[in-house]
């Protein structure tokens, strides 16, 4: 399966693309981890420090993965993949450390070729976390153009869900087949009812509300990952979740 999760900014698509690939390498699968944002961080979610994050290879630009290609799938993952402690497998495609150094397009023309080409033989799971907005799925050929699934995260806001309505309409037009909508941050006793509510008026399906946590907040400014034995209501939440992605059927 190929998930590519999506969102407004801020919204908590990097903490629980982490936590939605830290859970089902618990269950044994094997998960590579896609980080798209220019400003990646997705490492430190899944445990490793910053200086380790920040030495994570970048995937090279514009590369064509495949059969008659320059690399294949799985060239791709032993040569850039690196191993986080949870064991899932990072892949970091797109940095700016240069300021004037031109748009990411060629990153992202390597993440769509490598989804196009990654076999269930290499990965169960390809999680990808997606820079903020709804580029990807306008700029040309769309990155997330071969993604079985898109989580949409959402905050307990109506245009946090306005967002995912059109982001289900966008990823229709781009042929994958099924985006759902996963509310973050419930922190009000009506904020499960609100997202079920505004997510029926626009026609959003919901995965599943992930509570607002301290731990994660914790997590967070400790620079790390969700601490054993903490966030407990999160995981809980994201383990129906990964039970949820489990009984969708892709082809
Ligand atoms: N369930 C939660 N409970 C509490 N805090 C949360 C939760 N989910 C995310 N956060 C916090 O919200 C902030 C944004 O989260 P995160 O970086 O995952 O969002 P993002 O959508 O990836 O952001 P960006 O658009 O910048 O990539 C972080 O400080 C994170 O700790
Ligand atoms: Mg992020």
């Amino acid at each position: 399966m190929k998930v590519g999760i999506v969102g407004k900014g801020g919204v908590g698509k990097t903490t629980t693309s982490a936590l939605i690939a830290r859970a089902l390498s618990e269950r044994g699968r094997r998960v590579v981890a896609v980080d798209t944002d220019s400003n990646p961080n997705l490492g430190m979610s899944l445990g490793l420090t910053l200086e380790e994050t920040e030495d994570v290879p970048l995937l090279p630009r514009s590369l064509i993965v495949g059969s008659g290609g320059d690399v294949s799938a799985e060239e791709v993952i032993d040569k850039y993949g690196r191993t986080t402690p949870f064991g899932v497998t990072l892949i970091s495609a797109i940095r700016v450390n240069e300021a004037g150094a031109g748009c990411t397009c060629g990153g992202h023309a390597s993440v769509r070729s490598f989804l196009g080409d990654v076999l269930h033989d290499k990965a169960d799971v390809t999680l990808v976390d997606m820079e903020a907005g709804l580029e990807h799925l306008s700029r040309s050929g769309g990155t997330l153009a071969y993604a079985d699934v898109l989580l949409v995260i959402m905050e307990p806001s109506r245009k946090s869900i306005i967002t995912a309505a059109r982001t289900i309409a966008l990823a229709e037009e781009l042929g994958i087949p099924r985006t759902y909508g996963v509310g973050n941050k419930a922190r009000r006793e009506d904020d499960v009812e609100f997202f079920e509510k505004v997510c029926a008026e626009y026609g959003v399906p919901l995965a599943g509300v992930i509570p607002f946590d301290a731990a994660v907040v914790d997590a967070d400014r400790a620079g790390g990952s969700l601490a054993e034995g903490s966030g407990d209501p999160v995981r809980r939440e994201i383990d129906k979740i990964v039970d949820f992605l489990d009984g969708v059927t892709v082809a």
